[in-house]
């Protein structure tokens, strides 16, 4: 039996399921997230250990005896959040997350020093973990004294598992501190962002082993014999795990939180001219590459909070096939953007409101928004090479017909939907498990889902999609100089 546990921003999903894969049970616990100041995005470490433990509990609730043969966990979690980890192995601060701007500053420094894009392959982005620790060291001296390891989000739930400090090649490239080609940190990023290597935590490949589960857990949980702890993966890696996304051509779409547009590489073609992000894989020798944007369903989310309603209500009173694009644009920078702005300043705007818009009109626009901004992350990710042929949708935004329908048309691609749901980084996690406890090929492991539905680009509507994406285009620059 394996578990795969997925820290995502809003909660931890658990999954169990045997070594075929097929799933035994699942749970999930919400998270938190305090927004202290207009940028700041901060949740506390322990929170993550209580939601871990409790989707443990409701694991083993479920199916005890299945439970109590456990053999591996897999866990996957948000990337790029510094959690600072004084001598004790205790949190210092709350963790500063992936979508904190607060580090604009000190990431544009960071990042006009060749050594850092030389070494970590990607632009130091404010959401990347070096440009938090600079920001530590201006505004919180004291605790930056205290800093004895920097953990990654999922790391930190690892230590409590495990009592050791590892953190895996996938979760560790979007630190800024990895020299992602050769997979090891590197003395020249670290120490031109004033931090120490023995303030890293050990490496391993994600498939690989990554510590024992410690007795006191066993014994809380009820299981019989030792479990490894896989090296895990980020979040996104993991997704692509789940969903059989290794090799050229493979990728997925993720609408989530943030929106994701990843292709899997076989080799290391760094461009971080592109705003792509290059990592390591979760598995050895191979790499990806992803489009990221700040704000997917967190702008639909956005919208359902102002205009009072939810999210899926706002959904479903769109039609489910798209009939051109709408008069009305939408920038989805409520959060400022990654790919391929690099812009943690810009916000969000809308364009062309009329006396009659309302919900619908509004709802449209902003799945639109979102659709243009990953359409942007293609052509970002075309400008590498990256050549995506088979792309899974996941993510709570791929439960609409009418946004999947406007993404495969601005993509020119047809989006399949994997017929096992919103598994994807849990999945992942366990299939990590998986490999790492019995050394089984991660190739043999990860293969794609079934597929339930694909969704077709339509034809008689690309030129009037590009169109209104060159409008979109257009914007931005426009928005910024008015703006700033
Ligand atoms: C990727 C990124 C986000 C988070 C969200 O670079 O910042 O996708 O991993 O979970």
């Amino acid at each position: 039996m394996f578990v795969g546990l997925d820290m995502g921003t809003s909660g931890v999903r658990g999954i169990l399921i045997d070594e075929a894969g097929t799933l035994l049970a699942e749970a999930d616990a919400p998270l938190d997230t305090q927004h202290l100041h207009p940028g700041w995005s901060e949740q506390d470490p322990d929170s993550w250990i209580t939601a871990c433990d409790e989707v443990m509990q409701s694991l083993r609730a479920a199916r005890g005896a299945a439970f109590a043969d456990l053999k591996g966990i897999g866990l996957s979690g948000h990337m790029h959040g510094a959690t600072l980890v004084g001598a004790d192995g205790k949190a210092l601060r709350p963790c500063i997350l992936w979508n904190d701007t607060r580090s604009a500053a000190e990431a544009a420094v960071l990042d006009a020093n060749p050594v850092m894009r030389e070494a970590s392959a990607n632009i130091v982005f404010p959401g990347f973990t070096a440009p938090k620790l600079a920001w530590v060291a201006a505004h919180e001296p004291e605790i930056f004294a205290q800093v004895a390891k920097v953990l990654l989000p999922k790391d930190y739930v690892r230590l409590w598992l495990t009592g050791e400090y590892l953190g895996d090649m996938s979760d560790s490239a979007g630190t800024s501190w990895l020299d992602v080609g050769a997979r090891a940190w590197s003395e020249a990023a670290l120490s031109a962002s004033g931090m120490r290597g023995d303030q890293m935590p050990g490496l391993v490949e994600g498939s690989a082993p990554g510590g024992m589960l410690r007795d006191g857990l066993r014994s809380d949980w009820g299981i019989d014999g030792s479990v490894v702890v896989a090296g895990s993966a980020a979040d996104n890696a993991a997704a692509a795990c789940g969903i059989g996304c290794l090799n050229e051509g493979q990728g997925f779409v993720s609408l989530g939180t943030s929106g994701v547009l990843l292709a899997a590489r076989g080799g290391f073609a760094p461009a971080p001219e592109t705003a792509v992000h290059t990592f390591c894989h979760a598995v050895p020798e191979r790499w990806y590459q992803m489009g990221v944007i700040l704000s997917a369903t967190d702008s639909l989310n956005w919208l359902a909070r102002t205009c009072g309603t939810g999210a899926g209500d706002l959904a479903r009173a769109l039609p489910d096939r798209i009939n051109g694009p709408s008069s009305t644009l939408f920038l989805p920078y409520l959060s400022g953007e990654r790919t391929p702005h690099n812009d943690a300043a810009i916000r969000g705007a809308f364009l062309g409101l009329d006396i009659a818009s309302g919900h619908e009109a509004l709802t449209r626009a902003v799945m639109e928004g979102v659709a243009f901004a990953l359409r942007d992350s293609h052509d970002a990710l075309g400008a590498t090479g990256a050549d995506l042929q088979t792309v899974f949708a996941v993510g709570g935004g791929s439960r609409s017909h009418f946004w999947l329908e406007t993404l495969a048309t601005l993509l020119k691609l047809p989006l399949s939907l994997p017929a096992s749901g919103e598994l994807g980084a849990a999945m992942g996690a366990a299939r990590l498990a998986i490999c790492a406890v019995t050394g089984a090929d991660p190739d043999e492991v990860m293969t794609p889902p079934a597929t339930a539905d694909v969704i077709e680009p339509r034809a008689d509507l690309m030129e009037a999609y590009d169109a209104a994406h060159a409008r979109y285009r257009a914007a931005y620059p426009a928005i910024r100089g008015v703006m700033s």
